[in-house]
């Protein structure tokens, strides 16, 4: 291995040189470089694209795609796509799926798409000034946006609004241009920021070309979207009347088991701790489709902790309502999903979960991604406040652990019959593999 020396004219290295290099930084370069070289797709032209998405490009990282059948979302069938490391993701979604399906089904709406970009300048003009030219700058910056805005504008989008913000308050001489979007179907990232670097340009010529605004100092900080869009929100929920025979579980009653859910989804509504692990549970769900369909993950999971938080404190994203004697559960999130630009149709299994999907629009793909997400969040707080989730957990995680032993085909099928009925540790199945091994 190397120490701490400076890498320098990495990028321009070719690939090859590249895993050479890389190679004499690990414990066992041989093993590295072959490793990388089998990730590689057999397929060159598809390799050079994915090297393509990204750069610095070694090789492919795999994670396994799998399929949770049975979304039943406003009377349609999905079966819905996951991307998903986690052993047990996949068969929580899948098993509340189809609980939910034999009982009404998941039902959703989009309550709003809209998304949000900000100009932030500081300008030591004041707000007078500034307020008394602002519509004269605000059409100037429509204007000189519309060979952007154009195509979207076509396709029932372009820009919704667009208000200056005094900001003083909390920092001297700032202010904000905020811009209110909607991208039809795409995450419209580079629409946004198109269009909010133009502003910018706008702003900087509008004041530099008027005598009485050219006097004072203009400081463009930073034209970017924000990831924070809670209006371009989805609303989920299930239902089911509250009486004996919905079988929720095996260990309470229907009534029992409702009260104890509830009271395990109040819980996260008022602790910060516990709330954070619900939602990653949501996030389970939520992000596996989002994966699965070439979106970005990170601004989605960014955004909806940040809703959780709106109130002042960081919450549940998901409620349970008990009124007229029915059990509702239901998710509120906000996401900005894409199914149009990006990756969505370049990565060849992103386009295959469109297409397994039905290749719905964006308003579609939010309410998939959050039955998704209202699944997993199901299935883990009915564990918790049942059997408690490591039971299962330890029973999916079995294959893992195996294969950390380097078990044979034959070792597996055994370990798997023999802990049908024990329980899994690392331990358990260490002993087993030694017993059977000897
Ligand atoms: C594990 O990935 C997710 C859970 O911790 C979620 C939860 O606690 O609600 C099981």
């Amino acid at each position: 291995m190397k120490n701490n020396t400076l890498t320098t004219g990495f990028s321009r290295l070719d690939k090859v040189q590249k895993i050479d290099l890389v190679s004499s930084h690990v414990s066992d370069p041989e093993l590295f470089s072959n490793t990388i070289y089998s990730s590689w797709h057999r397929d060159p032209v598809v390799q050079k694209m994915y090297d393509e998405f990204s750069e610095n490009t070694l090789g492919n990282y795999f994670f396994p795609f799998g399929v949770a059948p049975n979304f039943l979302i406003n009377g349609k069938m999905y079966m819905v796509p996951l991307v998903i490391e986690e052993s047990s993701v996949v068969a929580a979604a899948s098993g509340a799926a189809k609980f939910w399906a034999e009982r009404g089904g998941f039902h959703s709406e989009v309550i709003g798409v809209e998304k949000i970009g900000q100009v932030h300048f500081t300008w030591n003009g004041g707000k007078e000034l500034l307020l008394r030219f602002f519509p004269e700058i605000r059409s100037k910056m429509l204007i000189n946006t519309e060979r952007i805005t154009a195509n979207m504008m076509k396709r029932g989008g372009g820009i919704l609004g667009i208000e200056l913000l005094d900001m003083t308050d909390k920092i001297p001489d700032y202010y904000q241009v905020k811009a209110t979007f909607d991208t039809c179907d795409s995450m419209g990232a580079n629409f946004i920021n198109s269009c909010l670097e133009e502003f910018a340009d706008t702003l900087r010529d509008s004041i530099a070309g008027n005598d009485e605004l050219s006097a004072y100092n203009l400081q463009v900080i930073m034209s970017i979207l924000s990831n924070y869009t809670p209006n371009c929100l989805v609303h989920t929920w299930v239902e089911g009347k509250i009486q004996e025979g919905h079988h929720y579980d095996d260990l309470y009653t229907d009534k029992e088991f409702i009260t104890r859910f509830e009271t395990g989804v109040r819980i996260a509504e008022v602790d910060a701790y516990r709330a954070t692990t619900h939602n990653k549970g949501i996030y389970n769900g939520i992000d596996a489709v989002v994966l699965a369909t070439g979106n970005d993950f990170r601004a989605v999971e960014a955004c909806g902790h940040a809703y959780a938080s709106r109130n002042g404190q960081y919450s549940s994203l998901s409620k349970v309502e008990i009124s007229d004697k029915t059990f509702r559960f239901s998710l509120t999130v906000p996401m900005a999903l894409g199914t149009v630009g990006g990756l969505t149709h370049l990565h060849p299994l992103a386009k295959l979960s469109l297409d397994l999907l039905g290749n719905p629009d964006a308003a579609e793909l939010m309410m998939i991604a959050s039955a998704a997400g209202l699944a997993n969040n199901y299935s883990a707080v009915k564990s918790l406040v049942t059997k408690g989730i490591q039971k299962g957990h330890m029973k999916m995680h079995l294959l893992n652990i195996l294969n950390t032993y380097q078990a044979t085909d034959n070792e597996k099928k055994h370990a798997v019959e023999f802990f049908k009925h024990e329980k899994v540790s690392h331990s358990a199945v260490n002993s087993f593999l030694e017993s059977m091994r000897s």
